[in-house]
């Protein structure tokens, strides 16, 4: 099994066991990899995850290494729940080999994919492959990881603008964000009394490698969602990372069971408000509408 531990155990074995620990799924690219490059800003050592690009893993490990940090890289498949035993047994050894600790301080459920399937179309295979990634795999990794957690410890799960408003061609996605928006006042509710804090993240279209790329490199839909943006443009990987890492700080120990958007406001500029049904459809027609059309059946839209 491929496994790359890339740290200086000599160095900061006198440290290791006050620093903070947190797992991020998926740290191989994306908003994984900017995340767990903030924590380890802020002096917390991660362990991240990577399905099939350990090669990228690697190098996030390195970039850690590199900030001073300790990190440990393990592959997982988040949607399949089957192999979360001996994932859990892995993040014990790993904690007791290179942290002298048998627990971890937060966890990021960030790992995803995106499927774009208009609702008639999306086939019970897609619906499965969603649901075993987005929700069934972030509600038995968590489960899971329990008994690892510290009391006190911070949950953060990655859910999605389009949990919030509707555009076309992502009905089971979106609803497997918005399960986990609510799993995620449920946790908060039942962890509460152990001090786990736990808050959902949900931020807008972000130019990473997520969905093809599409936000990132098809220019026409890049332009039109910046338009429906009040800053003004799309977001990058660095819009999110931060969020993150400061949500799982103690500056912001106080926040529980929350859903905090990270958009730059998305529908809420060009003077149609921000969370009205009626503008946001105003906006969708006149935005990103548009620059989807050309990944759509024909006459969806009609
Ligand atoms: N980018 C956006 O516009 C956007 C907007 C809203 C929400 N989000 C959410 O943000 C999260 C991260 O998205 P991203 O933009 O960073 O995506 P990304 O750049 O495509 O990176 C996806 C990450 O998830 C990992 N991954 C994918 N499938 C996995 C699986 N079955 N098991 C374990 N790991 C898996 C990948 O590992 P490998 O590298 O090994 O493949 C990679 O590290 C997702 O939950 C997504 O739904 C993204």
């Amino acid at each position: 099994m491929n496994t790359n531990i890339s740290n200086n155990p000599g160095k900061s074995a006198g440290k290791s066991v006050e620093r903070k620990v947190a797992i991020i799924t998926g740290g191989s690219r994306g908003l994984g990899r900017n995340t767990a490059l903030h924590l380890a800003r802020k002096g917390v050592d991660v362990i991240i995850t990577f399905r099939s690009r350990q090669s990228e893993a690697d190098t996030v490990v390195a970039e850690i290494v590199e900030l001073g940090g300790k990190a440990v890289a393990l592959p997982l498949d988040v949607g399949n729940s089957k192999s979360f035993a001996e994932f859990v047994e892995r993040i014990g050894a790993t904690l007791r080999t290179h942290w002298q600790r048998d627990s971890f301080d937060y966890l990021v459920n960030n790992a995803g994919i995106g499927i774009h399937a208009s609702f008639a179309e999306t086939s019970e295979a897609q619906f499965d492959e969603l649901m075993n990634v987005h929700f069934k795999g972030t509600f038995f990794l968590t489960q899971a990881l329990l008994p690892l957690i510290v009391d006190g410890g911070r949950i953060v799960n990655l859910s999605s603008g389009l949990a919030r408003f509707a555009l076309p061609g992502f009905a089971a996605y979106a609803a497997m964000k918005g399960a986990i928006e609510v799993l995620t006042r449920y946790l908060a509710k039942e962890l509460g009394p152990r001090g786990i804090a736990v808050n959902t993240v949900a931020p807008g279209a972000i130019e990473t490698d997520f969905g093809g790329g599409q936000v990132r490199d098809n220019a026409q839909l890049n332009a039109q969602i910046a338009a429906q943006t009040a800053l003004g443009r799309v977001g990058v990987p660095d819009d999110i990372g931060g969020v993150i890492a400061s949500l799982l700080s103690d500056d912001n120990r106080w926040i529980n069971g929350q859903r905090l958007e990270a958009s730059g406001g998305i529908f809420c500029s060009l003077g149609i408000g921000c969370g009205s049904g009626a503008s946001r459809r105003h906006a969708w027609r006149q935005g990103l509408a548009k620059a989807l059309m050309p990944l759509l059946p024909a006459g969806f839209l009609q």
